[in-house]
């Protein structure tokens, strides 16, 4: 998670330094082209090409995580997203407590229905999940 947070102090280093300044009002937009002086696009602003992201997102999707969470939409557990938004800024101390939740199961966090146990998920494999999970913060 470092080097997210690391990735993305450079990536507001960039935008601050880099743009000339009657270039504000474009700022939100963030879709658009990349200004010339972005040398490593993908790295840093595109969450799919992250490593951690595509190894967590494999697990993920191959366990049932995806019965009952979304990343976007509301379910049986609280989405992706809010997971993310929740946590993010505690990471990467949360990661391998949100991991040992992924294991264990619990409830009471985002409401009453429990998250069930996955004792046949390692320690690692959870860890990969949830800093998958994580870097969805918006
Ligand atoms: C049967 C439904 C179900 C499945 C399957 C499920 N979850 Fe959950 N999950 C929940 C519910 C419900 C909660 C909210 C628990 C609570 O309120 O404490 C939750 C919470 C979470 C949280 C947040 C924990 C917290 O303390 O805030 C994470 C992270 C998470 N799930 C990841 C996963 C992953 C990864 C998988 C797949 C290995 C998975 N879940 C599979 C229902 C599920």
């Amino acid at each position: 998670m470092r080097k997210i947070i690391m990735a993305a102090a450079v990536l507001a280093m960039l935008t601050a330094c880099g743009g000339s300044g009657d270039q504000g009002s474009k700022e939100s937009t963030g879709t658009e082209a990349k200004p010339e002086a972005t040398k490593e696009p993908a790295e840093s602003t595109d969450i799919t090409a992250n490593p951690d992201y595509k190894k967590g997102l494999e697990l993920v999707a191959q366990s049932d995580c995806f019965t009952c969470h979304k990343v976007d939409e509301a379910y049986t557990g609280p989405t992706y997203r809010q997971v993310a938004e929740k946590y993010a800024s505690q990471a990467p101390g949360v990661i391998p407590e949100l991991a040992g939740k992924i294991i264990k199961g619990g409830s009471g966090v985002w409401g009453q229905v429990p998250m069930i146990p996955h004792p046949a998920i390692s320690q690692d494999d959870a860890e990969a999940m949830v800093k998958y999970i994580l870097l969805l913060k918006k």
